[in-house]
C-alpha cells in the first residue's frame, strides 16, 4: 500500500498497455471520460508495442511445448519491458496486471482500490494461445486478471475496459454530481426526449416521477429501480 503522497508529479495514474498490436487502442483514448481527463493531465495511456522489446529480431510468439494448436507469447520480451517501466517509475506503486481469461475476475472493487492505490498500472496483453505461464512468476506481485467468463481474441480489448474502469474512479475524472450519481445508482433506467414515443401503433413513455420535478422523489425512484436489478 501506498499513499497518495507518492503520486508521481501531477497526481495522475499512468496507465501503461504492452501489446503486440499498438494501434488498436489508440484512437479510444482520446473520446469522452479518458481523453478529458488525459487532457487535463489526470491520467497518461502509454502503449507499448512489445515487438520493440524482443532482442535479435526474434520472434514475441512461438510454438507451445508440448503440442497444441496456434503460438505463445514468450516470456523474456513481456519481462523486458515490464522490468524497464518499473525502473522508470522510480519508487511509484507500480501494479502489473496480465490479462488472461483465466484470471481473477475484475470488478469494480478493484477498479476503485487500484485508482486509490497506484501511481502506474502496467497492463499485459497476450495473444494467440496465450503468454508463457512463467511471465507471472518471473515479475513480482504480477496478478492475472479476467473481465468476464468469455474467451475473446487478445488482451487488448479487456486492457481498455480496466482503464477505463479505474480512470472513472479517479478523484476528479468524473464531475462531483457524476461520481456521486455513478456511486449512488450505477445501474437505474434512463431516459431523454421527447416524453412519449409512438413506434408500431404502441406509446412509450417517461416514468411520471421523472417529470415531477420532485428531488427526493426522483431519487427514492432510482434507488428503487436499483435495489430491483439487484
Ligand atoms: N483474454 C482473452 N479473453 C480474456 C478475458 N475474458 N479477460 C481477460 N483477458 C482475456
Amino acid at each position: 500500500m501506498i499513499s497518495r503522497r507518492n503520486r508521481n508529479r501531477a497526481g495522475q495514474l499512468t496507465f501503461h498497455l504492452i501489446t503486440i498490436f499498438p494501434e488498436i487502442s489508440a484512437s479510444y483514448w482520446r473520446y469522452g471520460v479518458t481523453g478529458r481527463a488525459a487532457r487535463r493531465g489526470l491520467v497518461q495511456i502509454k502503449v507499448h508495442n512489445l515487438r520493440d522489446y524482443s532482442l535479435d529480431g526474434k520472434r514475441n510468439d512461438d510454438r507451445p511445448y508440448g503440442g497444441g494448436p496456434g503460438m505463445v507469447l514468450r516470456a523474456k520480451p513481456i519481462v523486458r519491458a515490464v522490468e524497464k517501466l518499473k525502473r522508470q517509475a522510480r519508487g511509484q506503486k507500480c501494479k502489473v496486471i496480465i490479462l488472461s481469461p483465466a484470471g481473477k475476475q475484475f470488478t469494480n472493487k478493484e477498479a476503485a482500490r487500484w485508482a486509490k492505490h497506484c501511481d502506474q498500472l502496467i497492463l499485459v496483453a497476450g495473444r494467440y494461445e496465450g503468454i508463457d505461464a512463467r511471465v507471472r512468476r518471473m515479475i513480482p506481485g504480477a496478478e492475472e486478471v479476467s473481465i468476464g467468463p468469455y474467451v475473446l481474441s487478445g488482451g487488448e480489448l479487456p486492457a481498455m475496459v480496466i482503464i477505463d474502469a479505474v480512470a472513472r474512479r479517479i478523484p476528479g475524472v468524473l464531475g462531483d454530481e457524476q461520481s456521486l450519481e455513478e456511486k449512488r445508482s450505477a445501474s437505474h433506467e434512463v431516459y431523454t426526449r421527447p416524453e412519449i414515443i409512438t413506434h408500431r401503433g404502441r406509446r412509450y413513455r417517461v416514468p411520471q416521477v421523472l417529470l415531477s420535478g420532485h428531488q427526493a422523489r426522483i431519487n427514492d425512484w432510482k434507488l428503487n429501480q436499483k435495489s430491483r436489478k439487484h
